[in-house]
């Protein structure tokens, strides 16, 4: 309601710059209209056709940007990333043997920057250590290569810190996501998420000459530099969003109602990611449909049976997701085929998780008579927003 909707030097603008200066310790930013507005933007200021960015596991609009710029992305995530019943505490941990080997291959020169997400959204919601930022910068810091976060689930990484990481018990999310940042140039943000926000987001930075580049940009993308195609309102509540999102209590909550739901399920036996993540509860669909192949779509075709099922609406992240490789035009075939069932902040009580949980273990126990798809349409970039499917036909068992 306090939003100063003036085009050019909204007061709303100013307290937003200010909150990530406080908050994420970033000295310039320009917001943008979501996550994907800022990748857009760091990728065409950084990004040259021909160099690789190496990235703890791609994320679709992440890699789809890099790509677009002529780009290539380079998964140094650890192995465990990969592995949807390994229980490593953190396991979206960038491999420095992996990243040092893409490093030499592809020669420093041709890296503009390193990018990693906190946490990691794909391997199921895993954080990273911080001990893992601070080596992952040390190595980059002999190269001259730069390190961008995609800080869209940052303060969620902070919290498995907090929990997991010996000498960070006693630390609030504030100073965690504090020392977080310090370790990068500058990141990305899908304020969606931990900005508890409808809509919105941001490129924020500390080197000022990326920032005129960024100023120069978003007006051709996003709109003036101090909206980027954001209404005054939005950028206030987002600035209002990051002090409430560093709450010590209601993070715990948040990840504990994620957990809730991974308890539930996992109790009755249905194949989960483990450990259960930051914002999701991701079923493995690969071992709930073992009789499906991977190219008749399980991981869509459970999230649709469970939207016919309870109304209960679900993403398919596995072959669909991870679309094809632009260079040979063939299907990706990732080995997380999975469905997320991603959590809002503040929207569910524990008992809309039970109706989740109930339509899950339902699917499960009739999980033999579930068929797969086949894509009727498929849109040329991030297939996954717009495909449509048909189921296959029943397959009839012959007896011999
Ligand atoms: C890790 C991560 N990065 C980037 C994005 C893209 O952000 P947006 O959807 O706001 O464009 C998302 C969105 O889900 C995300 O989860």
């Amino acid at each position: 309601m306090t939003g100063d909707e003036a085009y050019a030097g909204a007061r709303s603008f100013y307290r937003l710059e200010a909150a990530v200066r406080e908050i994420y310790g970033f000295r310039y930013m320009v917001p943008t209209h979501q996550g994907r507005g800022a990748e857009h933007l760091l990728s065409r200021i950084l990004i040259r056709p021909g160099t690789v960015i190496p990235g703890n596991m791609y994320f679709t609009t992440t890699r789809a940007h890099q790509e677009l710029q002529g780009g290539t992305f380079a998964d140094v995530v650890i192995d465990e990333a990969h592995d949807p019943q390994s229980l490593h505490p953190f396991k979206g941990n960038v491999d420095l043997v992996k990243l040092l080997t893409v490093i030499e291959q592809a020669r420093p020169k041709n890296i503009p920057y390193v990018c990693v997400a906190l946490t990691v959204n794909l391997a199921g919601g895993q954080p990273v250590s911080m001990a893992n930022l601070r080596d992952t910068r040390a190595l980059l810091n002999e190269y001259g290569i730069a390190m961008w976060c995609d800080a869209t689930r940052a303060v969620e990484n902070a919290f498995f810190i907090q929990e997991r990481e010996p000498g960070y018990a006693g630390k609030s999310i504030r100073e965690i996501l504090r020392e977080e940042m310090s370790h990068f140039d500058g990141c990305t943000m899908s304020a969606k998420k931990d900005c508890l926000v409808n809509i919105g987001g941001f490129l924020a930075m500390n080197d000022e000459s990326i920032l005129q580049k960024a100023r120069e940009q978003v007006v051709i993308f996003e709109g003036m530099p101090t909206y980027g195609g954001l209404a005054g309102r939005d950028m206030e509540a987002m600035a209002q969003g990051m002090v409430e999102m560093v709450d010590d209590a209601y993070i715990a909550h948040r990840v504990h109602q994620v957990r809730y739901l991974g308890t539930q399920l996992a109790g009755a036996g249905i194949p989960i990611v483990q450990p259960v993540g930051g914002h999701a509860v991701f079923l493995d669909a690969r071992r709930f449909l073992p009789h499906l192949d991977q190219d008749e779509y399980p991981a869509q075709s459970l999230a649709a049976e469970l939207y016919v099922d309870s109304g209960v609406r679900a993403m398919e992240r596995g072959v669909v997701s991870s679309g094809r490789d632009p260079a040979t035009g063939l299907n990706h075939h990732p080995s997380l085929e999975l469905v997320r069932l991603t959590i809002p902040r503040r929207v569910y009580t524990d008992r809309h998780m039970d109706v989740v949980a109930e339509s899950v273990i339902n699917l499960f126990a009739r999980r033999e008579e579930i068929r797969g798809l086949r894509m009727t349409y498929e849109p040329p970039a991030l297939r996954f927003f717009n495909a449509r499917f048909e189921p296959l036909p029943v397959r009839v068992k012959v007896r011999r």
